[in-house]
């Protein structure tokens, strides 16, 4: 599992459990906020516990598992859990389920639950995709988000047996974060819809010879997570992607793997004119080596190629994105990263002037924050003077907020 990030103040949490085979992942989501320091119920429906046992559930959160509301009756239970959470999601949410809920039914402690619910719920969907495309399910859907219910766009990709389509569940670390998002920063309304996404992510990586090479600290965590928040936002994301941990792609996202800055630029280059906006959040290197060894460099040789690599400057892809749609090849908004040790702002203006960008988000990375790190925080610079703090807060909180901003630039 990954970081789990830390909030400041403890959420009650319910996480609801419907029946389908993807309910095991319940489990980690359970952990997931659990190791955020969160109070957690877990609401299962009956079918759930076809898959995954009450004990399990009870031994991750550390609280009584009921399913209806003919236990504890004394408590009212079906209207203090309602009353009291903070956030309430449920993953898996099968199609059952969502019809159930989209009717207002209250046959269970779940339904009765999020009926009683005042605070943020959260739907995250896993189904085959003939039952997500469904009218009747698109239908409910529909109509749980008109109540202001977030339900997530399911991811892509193989399902149980061999279809591969939207309607897997999403990871339940990204689950997570999308609902804390949803809670503290901002819903998922369809205001990127029809839009094209262009994101890089990860760093580059330069080879030396065959085993060596040079790279850097990036995870690839806050450009996946800006194709996270944009994906639910309803845009198209392209990923390009350099080395990055082992992350999912955004619900629908093509990924593109790269290796070299070179690799990365002509990715970008060639998708650059669909974009309606590019998002250069990949950390790249600025130098590769002269040469690439074709065999595997030597210590001691009397050449010394391993003591003495020499380098050569790498294209900026940024500014060549600039160059382009200066010469008409494409449209797009192009936003920036600038990574600062020292003198962030004096050095983050600069470089959005000799970059030419629409903003740039400025980091400062001083004693290595950031890279790989679950947090992130920093000011939007943009080209027509605006400046906005971004305050300290998960990647995907970020993203939303670095969204918010982009979408702001072209009103
Ligand atoms: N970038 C790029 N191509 C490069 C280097 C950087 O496209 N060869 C992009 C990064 O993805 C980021 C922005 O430019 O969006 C700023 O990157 P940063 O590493 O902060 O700046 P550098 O251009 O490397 O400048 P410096 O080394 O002076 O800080």
């Amino acid at each position: 599992m990954s970081e789990a990030p830390h909030s400041s103040h403890p959420l009650r949490v319910v996480v609801g459990v419907s029946g389908g085979i993807a309910a095991y992942k319940a489990c980690h989501l359970v952990r997931n906020f659990k190791e955020a320091g969160d109070e957690v119920r877990v609401i299962p429906t009956q079918n759930a516990l076809n898959f995954v046992g009450a004990a399990t559930f009870e031994a991750l959160s550390g609280n009584p598992v009921d399913t209806g509301v003919f236990t504890r009756v004394d408590e009212v239970q079906h209207v203090r859990v309602g009353q009291e959470a903070d956030l309430i999601v449920v993953a898996p949410a099968t199609a059952d389920f969502m019809a159930r809920a989209a009717a207002g039914r209250a046959d269970d402690l779940l339904t009765s639950t999020i009926l009683v619910a005042t605070c943020p719920v959260v739907l995250a969907p896993a189904m085959h995709t003939e039952m997500w495309l469904n009218p009747a399910t698109q239908a409910n859907v529909a109509t749980l988000r008109e109540r202001g219910i977030t339900v997530l766009e399911p991811a892509h990709g193989r399902l149980t047996g061999k279809d591969t389509g939207p309607g897997r569940l999403l990871e339940p670390d990204v689950i997570a974060e999308l609902a804390r998002t949803v809670l503290r920063t901002s819903t998922f309304a369809p205001t990127l819809a029809g839009k094209r996404v262009l994101i890089s992510a990860g760093g580059t990586q330069e080879n030396i010879d065959p085993v060596r090479y040079i790279g850097n600290r990036s995870s690839g965590k806050q450009g996946y997570a800006l194709g996270d928040v944009a994906a639910q936002r309803g845009a198209k994301v392209t990923i390009v992607a350099g080395a990055t941990d082992a992350l999912d792609p955004p619900s629908g996202a093509e990924v593109i793997k790269v290796g070299s800055t070179r690799e990365m630029q002509q990715a970008m280059a060639e998708r650059a004119p669909e974009a309606d906006v590019v998002i250069m959040a990949a950390a790249v290197a600025d130098f590769r080596p002269e040469a690439e060894a074709s065999t595997k460099l030597k210590k001691g040789k009397a050449d010394d190629a391993l003591s003495t690599i020499r380098l050569t400057e790498n294209p900026d892809i940024l500014k060549g994105l600039v160059q382009m749609r200066e010469a008409g090849e494409t449209a797009a908004t192009i936003i920036g990263f600038a990574a600062e040790t020292d003198n962030e702002f004096e050095n983050g203006r600069a470089k959005l002037k000799r970059k030419g960008a629409d903003m740039l988000m400025l980091n400062s990375v001083a004693g290595g924050g950031v890279f790989g790190q679950a947090r992130n925080r920093g000011w939007l610079l943009s080209a027509d003077g605006r400046e906005e703090e971004i305050p300290d807060g998960t990647k995907h909180e970020v993203a939303a907020r670095i969204w918010d901003a982009v979408e702001r630039l072209s009103q």
